[in-house]
């Protein structure tokens, strides 16, 4: 007799009434060389950039925001970027004063930054 015969059938993945997190952003921190044709957002200081956004958004007592580092997101010549769940909202960062802004406008405010917002034709994406 096959053992699975008598397993229990597979449970349904728990479902919960409202995200977890309002907003999620991911900072792309991905480093390549710098003679690299593409560049990258990480030779950029994002990193750095993304770890200044995450002490504030602690600094300001903020819950059920993340922010995480993430890998490339192929909008290196843009870089360094971000993007801002639910909305997928794009930004480009350069300074801690961008990501301040972008935290206090955009995610806390609900105030999108148009001087940094990255407007994306998905036409010109590279494979
Ligand atoms: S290296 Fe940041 S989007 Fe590619």
């Amino acid at each position: 007799m096959n053992s699975d015969t008598h397993s229990e059938p597979p449970q349904a993945p728990v479902q919960t009434s409202e995200p977890v997190y309002q907003v999620h952003v991911f900072c792309c921190i991905n480093e390549r060389p710098e003679t690299h044709w593409r560049g990258s957002c990480g030779g950029k200081r994002s990193r750095q950039l993304c770890d200044y956004m995450c002490r504030l958004a602690m600094t300001l007592g903020l819950r059920r925001i993340r922010i995480n580092h993430a890998g490339c997101m192929n909008l290196c010549e843009h870089g360094p970027v971000m993007v801002i769940y639910p909305e997928g909202a794009w930004y480009k960062f350069e300074t801690e004063q961008d990501v301040a802004e972008i935290l206090r406008s955009h995610v806390v405010g609900g105030r999108p930054v148009p001087r940094l917002a990255l407007s994306i034709d998905p036409s010109t994406l590279h494979g």
